[in-house]
């Protein structure tokens, strides 16, 4: 084991940003621009995006994924509304209450499913309920999120069901594409298949964990929310005055296929991981590896030493001996055969 190559895999924000992207934003400070995305590079994303999903989209850059998924539902969901959307979604667990205040009080109604995808049997069964009691919350919009939280992929045939229910019960259906281009590359669809195809109405496009320094777009597919969008971000202090060197970003990660690159790279690591893993004595890996995300379970022992040795990842949130092991495309291949060589050494220093 070359100790030069102990890494963490807490999440893929543990990754810097692709060097084309941080040249691109360098490059971006030179020059005169109009503010608050007037300016060129912002236009160029636009038409960018419009080109990847072969149709007219909306675009607001903006910051954090957390904005770009709270803002969305904010369009989506009356102040009386609700959110339906999984247990383990990131909007459920991880947003601070974010979705409940950037709507003004809507609430999040959690409708389970296998493997962190939405069922939607239970789907269409919550959106009846109280339809139309004064007393009740209404059930808006649909939350899902594309890679889910632990790695699986809803299929196009999975969306196009959940997008169904939606269709029958008005409600709007929303994407958190914090991983999109994970999932994109893996199902090996278009970007239009995996969304407006499908009924998704509004996405997160995640640029940050991907390569970018940090911005993700909202993606309107629906020009009925844009105006609303607009006023919103602005509102909720998420306008940034030099846009241009978030669109910078943007236009560089969507430029010559970065964005499917360095997102095949991450999913590539992670399955090399999974391999690498699976046949190490005490080890079981728990579900399969779709994306850049992996669950497996291990002996505290090994853990422990894994943690000695200065690897890093998270190992305390989930159920005794699990751990997630999350690549990016940052992550060399000699870091991945390092945390394997280590748990393989780990497993016959512990017979
Ligand atoms: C599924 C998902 N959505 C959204 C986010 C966005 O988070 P942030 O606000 O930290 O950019 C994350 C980050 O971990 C995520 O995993």
């Amino acid at each position: 084991m070359n100790s030069n190559h102990i890494s963490a895999f807490h999440s893929d924000n543990t990754a810097g940003a692709s060097p084309a992207i941080a040249q691109a934003m360098i490059d971006a400070c030179n020059g005169l621009e109009l503010p608050y995305g007037g300016d060129q590079y912002s236009h160029s994303v636009e038409q960018q995006l419009c080109d990847i999903f072969e149709t007219k989209v909306s675009v607001f850059l903006v910051p954090t994924g957390t904005a770009a998924n709270c803002l969305s539902l904010a369009c989506m969901t009356p102040p009386w509304g609700a959110v339906l959307c999984h247990p383990e979604s990131h909007v459920n667990n991880d947003e601070c209450g974010a979705p409940e205040f950037f709507t003004s009080g809507a609430k999040l109604i959690s409708v389970s499913g296998d493997n962190s995808k939405i069922d939607p049997q239970a789907l269409a069964q919550q959106a009846q309920i109280k339809r139309g009691d004064v007393h009740s919350v209404q059930a808006s919009c649909v939350s899902i999120s594309q890679a889910t939280e632990s790695g699986s992929i809803y299929s196009l045939t999975e969306i196009k069901a959940i997008s169904a229910v939606c269709e029958a019960h008005n409600l709007a259906l929303h994407m958190d594409g914090a991983r999109f281009a994970n999932a994109l590359v893996s199902l090996a669809c278009t970007p239009a298949e995996m969304t407006w195809k499908a009924g998704v109405k509004a996405l997160s496009f995640g640029a940050t964990k991907n390569g970018a320094l940090g911005v993700d777009a909202i993606v309107l597919f629906d020009q009925s929310l844009a105006q609303e969008l607009a006023f919103r971000r602005k509102r909720s202090g998420h306008l940034i005055s030099k846009m241009r060197l978030f669109s910078a970003q943007m236009q560089a990660y969507l430029s010559d296929d970065l964005w499917l690159h360095n997102a095949q790279h991450a999913n590539a690591m992670a399955s090399r991981l999974q391999q690498g893993l699976s046949d190490i004595s005490g080890v079981s890996m728990l579900g399969k590896t779709e994306s850049n995300i992996l669950f497996c379970k291990l002996p505290d022992d090994y853990i422990q030493g894994l943690l000695d040795l200065g690897f890093g990842f998270y190992h305390d949130r989930w159920g005794k001996g699990i751990i997630r092991l999350v690549t990016s495309f940052a992550h060399q291949a000699e870091q991945i055969d390092c945390f394997i060589d280590a748990t393989r050494q780990l497993a016959v220093d512990n017979k």
